[in-house]
């Protein structure tokens, strides 16, 4: 991506949703559908399971050739290491080698339910770049953390982690995603304007360190977006497209987010 542009990007986080059949439909349909459009649309990434990678990735193929948009592959994980004996783990190399051009790093799940520390994001974080993967840097607070008036102090300690790992040079291909945690899964949407407040405290972060980087670097809004929202939340200034999680799941919303 040229610095400086900020083409809309809308990601599907699949989850730990469905099976192999369900998910190679889902992902046949996004490639036709998005090989058939003709006017300009934003970058479109899915994140299905570690098992269906190759599956998803050769069903999002028969899409190809259409002169629309092609469908890229992410994981939703990434090992901290390069290769050895890391059971369970799945390194950035294994991804790309599976078709993978993007990964989710420090999803709020992943922090809240594996323990995953701002350390060890950073870690992951690193290790995206260094094996060409687009990170998707996930940070946001929870209820208590914004009730608390400390939204602000918690994304940037998420972010500072990583900034002081890789610089701002580390976000050159990488993208943010500003997700609050009360606002996942739980159909509670922040307003247009709450987002758009802390995508600015987040650009303004990266831009102390490189205005060009910052200017360039896409921040998406993930939480119970749908439809019936994405329209409002991508007219802010600072909001560059969404991670959606239930509705990436339903064909017809998940493409009415894309058109949006
Ligand atoms: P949601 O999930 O859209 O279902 O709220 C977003 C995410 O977790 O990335």
């Amino acid at each position: 991506m040229a610095e400086g542009c900020r083409c809309r990007i809308v990601a599907g986080n699949w989850k730990m949703h469905g099976a192999r059949a369900a998910l190679e439909a889902l992902a046949a349909g996004l490639a036709a559908r998005s090989a058939a459009q003709a006017e300009s649309t934003p970058e479109v990434v899915v994140f299905p399971p570690f098992p269906y990678l190759s599956a998803v990735n050769q069903a999002l193929g028969t899409g190809e050739g259409g002169g629309g948009i092609a469908v890229q592959l992410g994981a939703q994980d990434v090992s901290a290491h390069p290769q050895g004996a890391h059971t369970g783990e799945v390194s950035a190399s294994m991804l790309a080698d599976c078709g993978c051009s993007h990964v989710l790093v420090g999803h709020s799940e992943r922090r809240a339910s594996c323990g995953e520390t701002d350390e060890l994001v950073a870690r992951k974080f690193a290790r995206a770049v260094s094996g060409s993967l687009t990170p998707v840097l996930c940070v946001g607070e929870t209820l208590s953390e914004r009730n608390a008036g400390r939204t602000a102090e918690v994304v940037l300690r998420q972010l500072g982690a990583v900034l002081e790992r890789c610089g701002a040079d580390g976000f050159r291909n990488a993208a943010l995603a500003y997700e609050p945690v009360w606002a996942i899964g739980t159909g509670q949407t922040a307003t247009p304007e709450q987002a758009q407040e802390v995508h600015a405290i987040l650009r303004a972060a990266i831009a102390r360190a490189d205005a060009r980087i910052a200017a360039g670097l896409r921040i998406l809004y993930g939480g119970s977006v749908k439809g019936a929202n994405a329209a409002a939340l991508f007219a802010q200034p600072d909001i560059d497209g969404g991670l959606v999680g239930g509705a990436s799941l339903d064909p017809e919303d998940f493409w009415r987010i894309i058109t949006a």
